[in-house]
């Protein structure tokens, strides 16, 4: 038990999915969940954000932000992120607080650039005696076809679960010197329910490819592996969580699921409802239990049937496989 269990009236709302993921779900929910991080509870802290140039990474950058924490924010390239640093800057402006940021560029898909990227970022925090305290592993894509990373794997995959840990890993050095413990947050998507483990077949190469589908499974594969990540960096004081953030109207609903955005547009969350729970786990107090998924502020199941409920055995195997594929990754 973790002291931080939903009600029953939450847990209800998860298992109707239309009633917890949507606008309702947070109205309803938001009464009733753990505090408000305290003003400021990020001064003084460190944090680079994936994906930040739209949707739910902005809206993160923002919240972190506006708790006072320095905030990278990190697009495919630099100028992907600036329009989203203008936002954030006027928007703090405006409530009389000021806005540290940073542009990074890096395709998290390409684990050549996260190897380079990881690098150069953890030794120039090193340079200036700086440490790093949160990441926020937002970047996403639903690609309609198959496409491959430039290392040859599925895009969805290398996108949401190769990247995220080859960066991990290499960012470890600057994790491992917060003074308060770092956090690493994972956002998935409830669409991973949907879903077991593809272990017989990672890349998706068997069967007629399905976006969603491919989208589903990489995001299983990011909550499953989150209990090895978690013990992994357990002894760095790192925590690592997994949240997913409901049904938000994005620019990428909008790009990548344009008839679902029709027809679920009046209860769809805001971006910053979506990103709520990634900035609680970045800066509540006392910090939030790692290795467990979250959905407003709260843990949730992994599974729902069994169908789709991992075994320990599973989550070895499916972490050696994140282990074997992310190996030996070239800096060039
Ligand atoms: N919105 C929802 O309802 C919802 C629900 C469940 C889960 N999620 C998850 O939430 C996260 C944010 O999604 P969103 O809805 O805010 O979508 P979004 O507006 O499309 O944001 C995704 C961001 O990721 C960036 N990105 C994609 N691939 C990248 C790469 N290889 N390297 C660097 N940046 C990359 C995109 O940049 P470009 O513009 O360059 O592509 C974009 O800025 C995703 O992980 C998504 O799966 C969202």
């Amino acid at each position: 038990m973790t002291g931080t269990e939903a009600p029953v009236l939450d847990r209800l709302l998860d298992r109707s999915i239309v009633g917890g993921y949507t606008n309702i779900g947070y109205a309803l929910r938001r009464g009733h969940w753990p505090a408000d991080p305290a003003e400021g509870a990020l001064a003084g802290r460190r944090a680079l954000v994936t994906g930040a140039g739209s949707g739910l990474g902005e809206a993160t950058a923002l919240g972190l932000a506006r708790l006072g924490a320095t905030v990278h924010l990190l697009g495919r390239d630099p100028d992907r992120v600036r329009p989203a640093m203008a936002r954030i800057t006027d928007r703090l402006r405006q409530e009389g607080r000021e806005a540290v940021l940073h542009a990074e560029g890096c395709d998290v898909a390409d684990l050549a650039q996260v190897h380079r990227f990881a690098t150069a970022f953890a030794a120039r925090l090193a340079e200036n005696g700086d440490a790093l305290d949160v990441v926020v592993h937002n970047a996403g894509v639903l690609p309609s076809t198959r496409t491959t990373s430039p290392d040859g794997h599925e895009l969805s995959l290398a996108t949401h679960v190769l990247g995220p840990v080859l960066m991990t890993d290499l960012l470890a050095p600057a994790l491992r010197r917060s003074a308060t413990g770092a956090r690493v947050i994972l956002v998935s998507s409830g669409g991973m329910y949907t879903q077991p483990l593809p272990l017989a077949d990672p890349e998706y190469r068997q069967g007629s490819y399905r976006g969603a589908v491919a989208y589903a499974r990489s995001k299983r594969v990011q909550v499953e592996i989150v209990p090895h990540l978690a013990h992994h960096l357990e002894a760095e004081n790192v925590s690592v969580h997994v949240m997913h953030p409901g049904w938000a109207d994005t620019p990428g609903v909008a790009a990548s699921l344009p008839a679902f955005r029709l027809l679920t547009r009046p209860f769809l969350r805001t971006s910053a409802q979506g990103a709520d729970t990634i900035v609680w786990l970045a800066a509540a107090q006392p910090p939030p239990p790692g290795g467990l998924l979250w959905h407003d502020r709260r843990p949730r199941p992994f599974s729902y049937t069994t169908a789709t409920t991992a075994t320990e055995a599973d989550r070895d195997e499916i972490w050696s496989w994140v282990r074997a594929a992310v190996a030996g990754t070239p800096a060039a």
